[in-house]
């Protein structure tokens, strides 16, 4: 083990996001996945047996076999920080004792979006809003929905020019949104379900919570559909707005947001917001994996078809939703953490 990495533990890494998380962190600089961990499914298998991702399993994790997860075994093992791709629902009760037994977590599940203690980051967003945490305590940290953290990214730079009264998103999720076994569902004929169980709420309620006074009193609505498309969740914006500013300060304002460029983050994208003027884009084939450097592959959203007529703005954006609005999510969220000084765990 390099002196210099975390040691980390992976809970849920046999199952889609928990995949995207082996992929995203093999070879990191700062964080080493020094134990797999899964459910009763996943336990004893090994990473190539079940990788379900294009190409090859990465090489320093195929070969090796997924443990049982439980706190008790991490508290002995040694790891002082979890990155967690467990199902919403069976998360919480485990990464609370996580916690309260001292170790951070960096979790993709909804469990504890809305908590008290966790804190729903996304940093070009709302990191400013943590400054004062106190370090050398154990975090407990959530990246937002899926959805939400498109609409969030692509509003963030406008908002204080447009001043939204009001803000409808329509999504059109992709099947690996629901995980491996929404993957199934490729097999079948292809359809649109326009129902995602929960999905509206937690849109509207992490939006406003991520980008706070600057949706003001804004209305929120949503309406989210499931796609036949593999990865990558459209989403149809439409903003009435109380701002004028021109259409070139709208674009400039989305290429000029670059809120991380003084933070050490390796997968923080060089442009958060990539705005393209082609007349059919974004589109989930050729837009999923936006961002620079390569290591920030799929880790921006794309906007474009943006239609500005006051006071309706209209725009479409694309965001992958396993990278960005999962794993890659969180690996940000600890290396943000690492940068702010919150996380103390060197080996
Ligand atoms: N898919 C996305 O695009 C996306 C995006 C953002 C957030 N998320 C969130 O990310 C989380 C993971 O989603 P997913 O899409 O990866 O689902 P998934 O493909 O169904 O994977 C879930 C994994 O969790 C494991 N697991 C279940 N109970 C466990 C336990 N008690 N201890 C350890 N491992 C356990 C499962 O292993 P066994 O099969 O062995 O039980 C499975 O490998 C969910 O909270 C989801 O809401 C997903």
């Amino acid at each position: 083990m390099s002196a210099e990495r975390i040691p980390c533990a992976l809970l849920g890494a046999g199952g889609y996001i928990g995949q995207h998380f082996l992929r995203l962190l093999a070879g990191h600089p700062e964080f080493e996945l020094t134990a797999l961990l899964g459910g009763r499914r996943t336990a004893t298998r090994r990473i190539e047996e079940l990788w379900s991702l294009e190409g090859e399993a990465p090489t320093e994790f195929a070969r090796r076999r997924i443990g049982i997860a439980s706190p008790t075994r991490l508290s002995r093992s040694g790891e002082r920080v979890v990155f967690s791709a467990l199902p919403s629902g069976t998360a919480g009760a485990i990464e609370s004792e996580l916690l309260r037994r001292g170790i951070s977590v960096f979790t993709n599940a909804a469990d504890h979006r809305e908590d008290a203690r966790t804190s729903l980051l996304l940093p070009e967003v709302n990191g400013e809003r943590f400054r004062r945490r106190r370090s050398r305590t154990p975090v407990l940290l959530a990246n937002p929905n899926c959805t939400a953290t498109g609409l969030a990214l692509a509003l963030a730079p406008v908002s204080s020019l447009l001043r939204p009264q009001l803000v409808v998103v329509s999504s059109y999720q992709a099947l690996s949104g629901a995980g491996l076994d929404g993957l199934t569902r490729l097999r079948s004929p292809p359809n649109v379900i326009p129902f995602i169980e929960g999905e509206e709420p937690k849109v509207i309620r992490e939006t406003r919570r991520l980008l706070g006074p600057a949706l003001g009193r804004s209305a929120l609505e949503a309406n989210c559909a499931r796609v036949p498309v593999r990865d990558g969740h459209l989403e149809a914006v439409l903003v009435k707005a109380a701002g004028r500013p021109s259409t070139p300060e709208l674009f400039r304002g989305w290429s000029r947001f670059t809120p991380l460029a003084d933070w050490e983050c390796p997968s923080a994208p060089d442009a958060p917001v990539v705005v393209r003027r082609e007349e059919d884009r974004p589109q989930p084939l050729l837009d999923l994996w936006a961002g620079t450097p390569v290591q920030a592959r799929g880790m921006a959203v794309t906007v474009g078809r943006v239609r500005w007529e006051p006071p309706y703005l209209r725009f479409f954006l694309l965001l992958h939703n396993a990278v960005r609005g999962g794993a890659g999510g969180s690996v940000l969220n600890a290396e943000y953490a690492l940068a702010r000084g919150w996380l103390t765990h060197r080996s």
